[in-house]
């Protein structure tokens, strides 16, 4: 088992980017700024605006990718671009059904019949979804072309666009194809989220709950808690997100490959998966899901020695920003079935990352009992 004595110290970053370096696991060097804007032109801090940083990539062409029922900020993105080489936009179905297998084909051929070359720039603009898929062609097409994401969800802005995880569906499982593959930028809109729906919200903040979890000294969580009223004010949100991505990117420069260290990024997600999967991935969004895991995990790890004081901070910063940490009226025993199927498992055992007396754990088994007694503190607490 591996022990991180004192789970993830970092601090948050002053400027508007963040350098990502995948580190000693990779021999080519790879960094890409994360920048905070208020539109799809300027930075927030300053510096080149979108159409300069595209510029300075020179690519040939320039090929927008976003889901249907995005459209609208394709369209945006295209009218604000100005450049000197041919654009042309791709629309594929959303959804974790639309990020599919059976997708990429129809998308490879719009690519190729409208020249694609090697020095194309595929920019991905939307959710998680689009930037798991759009990753996943820029990865594949020609053996790799460059890409960009200008992420519209907040889970997507703290999480999905940072790490390299790039991936599709297939009939049988979540991320099944998939590879590791940097953008070159990321760039987050974040007027774009003044349409997103609450529910999604939870989403994008739960992750930055469980970022905050991992770091040591409780500061972050200290601030996102005490932000949780006014959290959406773009100057308070710019601050918190550039912290949340400041603890992925810790993770991901230490271990890109997901060897050790950037296990602790699936905190929540053992019983996450376990819901996710029994409701064929229909009824709840992956963060939901990660919210109610990880009340799970807390209560599992207040039996490992985790101090009250530390499980109760967590709580109350999840309740202070409104997350779903309930149950959803599913019985453990239901659940377990399908959390049998995790890839975290080890010769059958179900493995969660926990918290214990002198940090945090990676791959801790856990039996029914002692899952179906946390689950049933879960509902006695929250419903
Ligand atoms: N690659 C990674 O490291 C990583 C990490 C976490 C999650 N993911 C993946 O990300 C996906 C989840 O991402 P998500 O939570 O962003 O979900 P999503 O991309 O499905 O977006 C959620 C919903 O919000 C809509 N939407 C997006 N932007 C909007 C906006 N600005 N205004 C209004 N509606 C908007 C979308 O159409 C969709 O209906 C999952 O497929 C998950 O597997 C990947």
């Amino acid at each position: 088992m591996t022990t991180l004595a004192t789970a993830i110290s970092t601090e948050p970053f002053e400027s508007d980017h963040l350098n990502l370096n995948p580190g000693s696991q990779s021999t080519e060097k790879r960094q890409y700024s994360i920048v905070l804007a208020q539109d799809f032109h300027n930075s927030l801090a300053g510096g080149p605006d979108l159409q300069h940083r595209i510029d300075a990539m020179n690519p040939t062409r320039v090929f927008i990718i976003t889901e249907e029922s995005l459209g609208r900020f394709g369209n945006l993105v295209e009218d604000v671009l100005s450049l000197n080489v041919p654009i042309h936009q791709l629309r594929f179905p959303g959804g974790e059904s639309g990020k599919h297998l059976d997708n990429l084909g129809s998308v490879y051929n719009e690519l190729i019949q409208n020249g694609v070359d090697r020095k194309s720039l595929l920019i991905g603009v939307g959710g998680g979804v689009v930037g798991d898929f759009a990753g996943f062609v820029a990865s594949s097409i020609l053996r790799g072309i460059p890409f960009v994401l200008l992420p519209t969800t907040l889970l997507a802005m703290v999480d999905s666009s940072v790490g390299g995880k790039v991936a599709v569906n297939t009939g049988l499982g979540k991320n099944m194809v998939g590879a590791f593959y940097h953008p070159g930028l990321v760039w987050c809109n974040l007027s774009a989220l003044d349409s997103l729906p609450d529910s999604e919200w939870s989403c994008g903040l739960a992750e930055m709950a469980k970022h905050t979890m991992l770091e040591t000294s409780g500061k972050l969580r200290d601030l996102l808690l005490n932000s949780a009223t006014d959290i959406r004010q773009p100057g308070v949100l710019a601050q918190r997100i550039l912290e949340s991505v400041s603890v992925k990117a810790y993770v991901v420069a230490r271990d890109e490959k997901e060897s050790g260290l950037r296990a602790s990024l699936n905190l929540g997600h053992t019983t996450a998966h376990g819901i996710e999967s029994l409701t064929d991935y229909k009824q709840f969004s992956h963060g939901q899901a990660v919210s109610r895991g990880l009340v799970t995990c807390l209560l599992l790890s207040r039996e490992r020695g985790m101090v009250q004081e530390q499980v109760d901070a967590n709580l109350k910063l999840m309740e202070a920003l409104g997350l779903p940490m309930d149950t959803a009226g599913f019985e453990a025993k239901d659940l377990w079935e399908h959390m049998k199927f995790d890839k975290k498992n080890v010769g059958g055992e179900i493995r969660f990352v926990l918290f214990g007396s002198s940090g945090l754990d990676l791959s801790v088994p856990v039996g029914f009992e002692a899952f179906s007694n946390a689950w049933a503190v879960q509902r006695q607490m929250y419903g």
